[in-house]
């Protein structure tokens, strides 16, 4: 599967920089080909001759030095890859391009090049859980950056936990995992699939608006699984803590009403629609056109109804595969099959948001498929590969 790719593989300083050696030399086995660029600190703990010999190709450094050939430097091998790898992954290396830093050659690199990234960190356990290392490895997953996780164990520095590089063999087989699933399944080709996902909000004056707690991250998965298997992916978001998808067509919208007209907009020429979002039911019925005064006593809001977009929908619906969710907090599999029917759905994901690990923010789902042959419940996993496992079915279902 690796025959012939061409792998950057970006050496940090750390201490598990010597493991790279044997991923490198691994690679090449599988009959990559390999080069490498390591930081300066990498050097300290690996020397650059180590890395050159198992490759066969000049590892860069230094991003002044007079380049050995024009091809291999800086944006050559950004241009290059086709799969650019950093391991071991300093907290250092992780924040900087979580941020756009740009000042070494590596991360200049890394910058310029539209491979398919693997990260694979290494640190110190508080280092390697420290908010800021996790915001900045969920900031890069979602814009696609794939990760190894470190395990746990005794850490060079002395200290028990997370953070220490997986096997060198482990780091193989789970890239090999990572590019088979991205390689495989390109049954979207020439489909187009409409995704709604985040929360809509109701305005009640200037300052203050409703909304809910959905953060979007259930419905950009389903739109990255989509995207990686071919299909042209309208997104319409809701407010969402989700960054924008590269190659996706993403219409942002704050109310129900707005995310109806865009759906609907692009309803008659998709093949699938998955309506993952969380739309209000209800918004004021009143909006004020000033700040609403704090006064003695409460405040009474009249409330009227919002339309429903996917029971709009399935009025509409002819070849189009439909798909929707079911947020409950009880009676989950009953008032989602009462959904199913009632909103004309081919299948509906049904979870119970009031569950630890499931519903609202969380990285994770708990979820309960159902269609008119019955239900299948799954157990807790991460949200990207509940988005698979919705993907997948509903491919089933296209004409
Ligand atoms: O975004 P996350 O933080 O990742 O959270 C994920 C999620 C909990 C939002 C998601 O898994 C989910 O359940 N989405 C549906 C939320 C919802 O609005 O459920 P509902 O049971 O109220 O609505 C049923 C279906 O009708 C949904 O597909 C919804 O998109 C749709 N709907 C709802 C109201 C409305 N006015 N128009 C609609 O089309």
């Amino acid at each position: 599967m690796l025959k012939g790719k061409d792998i950057v593989i970006g050496v940090t300083g750390g201490i598990a920089a010597y493991k790279a050696v044997d991923v490198v030399s691994k690679l090449i086995k599988l009959n990559a080909n390999v080069d490498v660029i390591m930081t300066e600190a990498a050097t300290k703990f690996v020397t650059p001759l180590t890395f050159q010999s198992l490759a066969h190709n000049p590892v860069v450094v230094d991003m002044f030095r007079e380049p050995v050939s024009w091809d291999i430097e800086h944006i050559a091998l950004a241009k290059k890859a086709d799969i650019f790898l950093v391991v071991p992954a300093t907290a250092n290396i992780i924040g900087k391009i979580a941020h756009g830093i740009a000042d070494d050659m590596l991360s200049t690199t890394i910058m310029a090049s539209k491979a398919k990234k693997i990260i694979v960190p290494a640190m110190n356990t508080n280092m390697y859980k420290n908010v800021i290392v996790q915001e900045n490895i969920e900031k890069l997953k979602s814009l696609d950056y794939k990760f190894i996780n470190p395990i746990s164990g005794k850490l060079a520095c002395g200290d028990i936990g997370e953070g220490k590089l997986p096997d060198p063999q482990d780091i193989i087989d789970q890239i090999l995992e990572i590019i088979k699933n991205d390689e495989s399944n390109k049954d979207l080709l020439d489909k187009k699939v409409l995704v709604t996902a985040g929360a809509t909000i109701a305005p009640l004056d200037p300052v203050r608006y409703l909304t809910n707690h959905s953060s979007g991250k259930m419905g950009y998965e389903i739109a990255k699984e989509a995207k990686r298997r071919g299909a042209k992916v309208i997104l319409v978001s809701g407010h969402t803590t989700q960054n924008k998808i590269d190659g996706i067509e993403t219409i942002y919208i704050d109310t129900t009403e707005e995310m109806l007209e865009q759906v609907k907009m692009h309803f008659d020429d998709a093949d699938m629609v998955i309506k993952a979002a969380a739309p209000l039911d209800y918004r004021p019925k009143i909006v004020n056109d000033n700040k609403i005064k704090k006064e003695d006593g409460g405040l009474n809001v009249e409330f009227v109804k919002t339309p429903d977009i996917l029971k709009t929908l399935g009025q509409m619906k002819k070849e189009q595969v439909l798909v929707g969710f079911a947020a409950e907090t009880q009676e989950l599999l009953k008032n989602a099959q009462k959904k199913l029917e009632q909103k004309n759905l081919d299948f509906i994901v049904a979870n119970d948001v009031s569950k630890k690990g499931a519903g609202f923010k969380e990285n994770t789902n708990i979820v309960t498929i159902i269609d008119k042959n019955g239900s299948k419940a799954y157990s807790i996993m991460e949200k990207s590969k509940i988005a698979k496992i919705i993907v997948d079915k509903a491919c089933k279902y296209l004409k």
